[in-house]
């Protein structure tokens, strides 16, 4: 990653060497880190057409009414090819008649147009508006289904990137940082949808408008067609040129967007420390100089984007200039008629119009392709656990809840380190086991791996026999209650954060575990009872408060193994023996594993394993362990002596 505080100017040089280096050799990024990246890194960006393919995919189901929206463009642009037909009716048979040109029977016949100049002209001007009035609500019927089908397929994508975000491997999810999937979300995946106007709308009205015009030409004037037909390579080497260099471009930037969000969503939920050490002015700093990347970046890409459109402003005129003067020198000749170029002149800039509104767009349709790009990069990513596809799924009530650890090593993703080694355990249905070590000594990689957050690296975990990765993870998941060290709470009422362990709980079934849980005293006397908001994360409540929803939130799951770690360490000693009475009367026929630094809590559990470096330096009874291990008593002996001169109170719990 870059040095934190390296000027935007300097980031940037090194950005544009990079990119510059990028392009031959297909590497390095800069702003965010490596694994702050979706997709792989250094794998350049896909192409237009595998671009197009994955993106009619995602279409399926909205493809009928894109075809609808197609029709019904097509008909409103082919009406919208009549007026400059129009025109020329009115210059040659009305304003500039001549008897050796008289009307052709065509017109009188088959349309049955008057020959008569003042009737003829009327007509028309009022042809010209019925056709332009039907053009237009046939146009916005189509645009409307269009752009129905825009938010729809927005709303799909932005599932689906967020179905597939929420079953990431945690270390990915980790390293996108939560700042940076709601990036990607709001602006990838939302800004998707675009590509129906921008790809297929914008394009097919630019085709049937330049195919419509062809067609007229050639009819009047073949030369005309072939010279119009000059521009078509002209758009194709623009859109060659130009093109290939800015999708990258917009890449970076949407990667450096992704960035800025994320520094700010963190910034904003660790605003106390931030305040704490009065760092609000290095953080906003900070948020400004990677907001100066981003700028110096689309600058960068500004100008990128806008030699596409001087290239186009600029041919508009000259096509034109070289139309009148060709066709004037016609009409001069007496090739052609005035009504004739005049006509000519409308189809050019009819078909010029949309050739222009596709160059603009050409930009935006690059910035669309680009977060496309990032979508199906984070979409290719693989899920969480996907070992085995035949995996079992499990049922509460069928499950006994033994779980042995086989030689168990463990080493985090991205790390060298291992935190678990040799680890062997066998817990029986309705076994309670404390875990007891130093802090860092392992025990919430333990539970983590009993929870299945990660699979081991090595050595097995198996459930009642059955290896763990042969269980579906979510059915697995549910046999658990779980109350972690670092509790987390959502925003939202004291009922809704109890109720999130079981679909459908009712207001009774969460009252009794809050009473369980000894949280029914304290939120009957918030000012809303169990419907007070607790704000973001909980910060409404104390810490022990918030460790009490979260136990009764562990037991409303009904689970068949419970893993507490470290749950009533806020707790005076007082509630902490209440709860463990009533945890006491849930662990009953519950396979559970306990963690705990105050042995106290734990002194009573079926078995006590000791933790050391990552390893089990001791298992057994309190009695068994005081008799057998030094490291063990060397604990006891450290921590009750310390509670002794604390309090009195805690002499009662002294070990004989
Ligand atoms: N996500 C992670 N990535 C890499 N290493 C990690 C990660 N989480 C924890 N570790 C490392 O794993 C080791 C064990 O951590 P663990 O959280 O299991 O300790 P613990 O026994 O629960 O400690 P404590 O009592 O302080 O909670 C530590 O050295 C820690 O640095
Ligand atoms: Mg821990």
């Amino acid at each position: 990653m870059s040095p934190r505080y390296e000027s935007s100017r300097r980031r940037y040089e090194r950005y544009r060497k990079d990119f510059e280096a990028k392009r031959l050799t297909g590497a390095v990024e800069i702003g965010p880190s490596k694994d702050e990246i979706i997709g792989t890194p250094g794998t350049g960006t896909r192409s237009f057409l595998s671009l197009l393919r994955h993106f009619f995919k995602l279409l399926a189901g909205q493809r009928t009414r894109i075809v609808l929206a197609l029709a019904t463009l097509t008909i409103a642009t082919l009406l919208n090819l009549v007026p400059p037909a129009a025109t020329k009716v009115v210059v040659d048979y009305v304003l500039v008649t001549r008897p050796d040109r008289p009307i052709p029977p065509f017109l009188t016949d088959r349309l049955g147009l008057p020959t008569d100049p003042v009737r003829l002209l009327a007509t028309v001007s009022v042809g010209i508006v019925v056709l332009a009035t039907v053009a237009i609500v046939i146009g916005v019927w189509g645009r409307w289904q269009a752009t129905k089908t825009t938010k729809r397929l927005q709303v799909s994508v932005r599932r689906r990137v967020f179905d597939h975000a929420v079953r990431l491997p945690l270390h990915r999810v980790y390293a996108l940082k939560s700042g940076g999937v709601v990036s990607i979300l709001r602006e990838d995946a939302g800004g998707v949808a675009e590509l129906i106007f921008s790809m297929i709308y914008n394009p097919w009205r630019a085709v049937i408008q330049l195919g419509g015009t062809l067609v007229i030409l050639t009819i009047v004037d073949w030369r005309l067609m072939l010279g119009s037909l000059l521009l078509v390579p002209t758009v194709w080497l623009t859109h060659r040129t130009w093109i290939s260099r800015i999708r990258p471009l917009y890449r970076d930037i949407r990667a450096s967007r992704q960035h800025v969000d994320t520094h700010a969503t963190e910034s904003f939920g660790g605003m106390r420390v931030v305040r704490t050490f009065g760092r609000q002015r290095s953080e906003s700093g900070r948020f400004t100089r990677n907001n100066h990347l981003m700028a110096r970046q689309e600058l960068h890409t500004w100008w990128w984007a806008r030699s596409v459109d001087i290239a186009w402003s600029l041919m508009i005129p000259a096509a034109s200039a070289a139309l009148m003067w060709y066709g004037g020198n016609q009409v001069l000749k007496g090739v052609i008629t005035p009504g004739d170029l005049v006509m000519f002149l409308a189809y050019l800039a009819m078909m010029l119009a949309p050739l222009a509104t596709l160059a603009s767009s050409a930009t935006q349709l690059q910035n669309s392709l680009a977060g496309l790009d990032r979508v199906l990069d984070l979409l290719d990513e693989p899920l969480e656990m996907q070992h085995h596809p035949g995996t079992i799924k499990v049922v509460p009530r069928r499950v006994p809840g033994r779980i042995t650890l086989h030689d168990v090593g463990f080493i985090y993703p991205g790390s060298t380190i291992e935190v678990l080694r040799e680890i062997s355990l066998d817990v029986m249905p309705g076994e309670m086991v404390a875990l007891i070590g130093r802090s860092g000594s392992g025990k919430t990689t333990l539970c983590n791996l009993i929870a299945r957050f990660y699979d081991p690296t090595s050595g097995t975990i198996e459930l009642d026999g059955t290896d763990l990765r042969e269980i579906d993870v979510e059915s697995y998941r549910r046999l658990l209650g779980i109350v972690e060290q670092d509790i987390f709470l959502f925003d939202g009422t004291v009922r809704e954060n109890i109720g999130y362990a079981r679909r459908g709980a009712t207001i009774d079934e969460i009252t009794a575990v809050a009473r369980l849980a000894h949280a029914h005293e304290f939120i009957t006397e918030l000012d809303n009872g169990y419907d007070t908001l607790i704000g973001e994360r909980g910060v409404k409540l104390s810490g022990g408060q918030r460790q009490r929803l979260a136990i009764a939130r562990a037991m409303l799951a009904n689970p068949r193994i419970l893993i507490l770690d470290e749950a009533t360490s806020s707790l005076d000693t007082q509630s902490e023996r209440y709860i463990q009475a009533s945890l006491g009367e849930l662990m009953k026929d519950r396979t559970s594993l306990v963690i705990a630094h105050r042995l106290s809590t734990v002194i009573h559990a079926d078995r006590i394993v000791v933790l050391d470096a990552g390893r089990i330096a001791a298992q057994g009874t309190h009695e068994q362990l005081l008799a057998e291990s030094e490291l063990y008593r060397a604990m006891v002996y450290l921590q009750f002596r310390g509670e002794s001169l604390e309090s009195d109170d805690a002499g009662t719990q002294r070990p004989s």
